[in-house]
């Protein structure tokens, strides 16, 4: 159920997701989105949607922040503390599936919150959106 008006404490990271949705390259959906993945050291990394015209190729708002996260520290200081998530939606979008799983790699202790341009949100924990995700600890499990 979404909700009006955004709390003070996500302002902002919705600033910095907003923003960066202005760069996004969206030509075959028109829709832009921007993403702000907050790490437990308190950084914030962006990121925006990325189209293709394979359309299979395209990079979510919240691969490309992850992608940058890693590239800046690698995985050792990456640990997700939360994601913001800004589109022109109504309810605002939440990660798609892709999306959940590539963030799952990161962290399972953390909130999402989709947010839409007129400030309407909803919140939801990542466990409660992506329950039973398949993650390192299924792989390691295997291995040993
Ligand atoms: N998209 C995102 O970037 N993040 C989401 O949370 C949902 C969808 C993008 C992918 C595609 O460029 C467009 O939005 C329409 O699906």
């Amino acid at each position: 159920m979404s909700k009006l008006p955004l709390p003070e404490q996500w302002k902002p990271y919705f600033e910095k997701a907003r923003a960066v949705r202005a760069n996004a390259y969206a030509p075959y959906s028109n829709c832009q989105v921007g993403a702000c993945i907050t790490l437990k050291n308190g950084e914030s990394f962006v990121g925006c949607n990325v189209e293709n015209s394979s359309i299979g190729a395209t990079v979510c708002a919240e691969r490309g922040a992850i992608q940058t996260a890693i590239a800046t520290h690698g995985k050792s200081q990456v640990e997700i503390h939360h994601v913001v998530v800004v589109s022109d939606a109504q309810p605002a979008w939440m990660p798609c599936g892709l999306c959940r799983q590539v963030l799952s790699e990161f962290g399972l202790d953390f909130k999402v919150i989709a947010v839409n341009l007129q400030g309407e949100w909803r919140e939801i924990t990542f466990r409660e959106l992506y329950p039973a995700s398949f993650t390192s600890d299924e792989m390691n499990a295997q291995k040993s």
